[in-house]
C-alpha cells in the first residue's frame, strides 16, 4: 500500500452516521441503491447502518489495517480531548442538528460503537477494505458513486493540492461519480486547493459542480463538490 506511514496515533477517530451521510451527500433513494464506495470512512456507522437496511457499501481506509480492539482503544484515548476542544469553540458550529456538545458527543459515540460492532464481520464480507487515496484497491468502474466526508479539503494544510487532484481522479477511476464534503479546512476557511483542483478537473475533462446541501455543522460548511465522468 502506498499510503504508508499511517499510524493510529496520528488519527483522532470521529465517525458520522447514515442520516448525516444522506444529508452531506444529498443521497437519493436511487443513489442508495447504487454501488457505493465510502472513502476514508474511518469509524463512521454509514456502512453498518446501510448493511442493517439491507444494502451494501464498501468502505476503504488505511485505518482498517487495525483490529476493532485497537481502534476502540484509540477512540477511548481521544474522545475526552476532542470534546474539550469542541466545548472551547462552540461558536464555530451550528447547533440545529445537535442541541449541545453533549448530544453531539453521544451521537458520535453511538455511531462509532455501531461501526465497531459491525467491523470484524464487515471485514470478512469485504465491506471494510484497507487502502488509501494514492491507489484505491479497486477496478475501473467497480462502483457508481465514491464518497469522501471530512478528509479531503479539511486537511488542506497537511495534504497538497496535487494529493487532492490525484485522490479525486482515483475516486473517478473506480466510480463514475465522486462527492466530497465539505470544502472547508479545519479552521473553517474555504480550502486553498479548491481553485487548483477545479482547474485540473477542467483540464482532464471531468465534469463538476459545487452544490449547497442540507447539512451544516461546521459553520459555513454546507457545500459539496460533485465530480463525474462520462462512460466512453
Ligand atoms: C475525520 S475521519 C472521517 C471519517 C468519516 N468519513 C466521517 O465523516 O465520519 C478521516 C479519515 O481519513 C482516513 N485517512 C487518513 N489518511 C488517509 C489516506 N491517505 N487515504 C484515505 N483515508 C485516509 C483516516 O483513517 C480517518 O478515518
Amino acid at each position: 500500500m502506498k499510503d504508508m506511514g499511517f499510524t493510529l496515533e496520528k488519527i483522532v477517530p470521529w465517525g458520522r452516521s447514515l442520516d448525516e451521510y444522506v444529508a452531506m451527500f444529498d443521497l437519493t433513494e436511487r443513489d442508495m441503491e447504487s454501488r457505493i464506495l465510502g472513502c476514508a470512512d474511518g469509524p463512521a456507522s454509514f456502512n453498518a447502518e446501510m448493511r442493517e437496511a439491507g444494502r451494501r457499501v464498501v468502505s476503504v481506509d488505511p485505518m482498517y489495517q487495525f483490529s476493532a480492539g485497537q481502534i476502540r482503544e484509540r477512540i477511548d484515548e481521544t474522545f475526552v480531548e476532542v470534546m474539550e476542544e469542541l466545548r472551547k469553540n462552540l461558536d464555530d458550529y451550528v447547533w440545529n442538528r445537535f442541541a449541545s456538545a453533549e448530544a453531539l458527543g453521544a451521537h458520535r459515540m453511538r455511531s462509532m460503537k455501531r461501526f465497531l460492532g459491525d467491523y470484524e464481520k464487515g471485514k470478512e464480507e469485504g465491506r471494510y477494505v484497507v487502502g488509501g487515496f494514492s491507489e484505491l484497491p479497486f477496478r475501473e468502474w467497480e462502483f457508481d458513486l465514491a464518497l469522501c466526508s471530512h478528509f479531503l479539503f479539511l486537511y488542506s494544510e497537511q495534504l497538497s493540492g496535487d494529493f487532492h487532484c490525484r485522490a479525486i481522479e482515483e475516486m473517478c477511476r473506480v466510480a463514475g461519480e465522486a462527492r466530497i464534503f465539505s470544502l472547508l479546512t479545519l479552521d473553517r476557511r474555504m480550502s486553498p486547493h479548491l481553485e487548483g483542483v477545479c482547474e485540473r478537473l477542467r483540464r482532464v475533462g471531468l465534469e463538476f459542480e459545487i452544490k449547497t446541501v442540507d447539512y451544516e455543522f461546521q459553520r459555513g460548511g454546507n457545500k459539496m463538490l460533485r465530480v463525474w465522468r462520462e462512460k466512453t
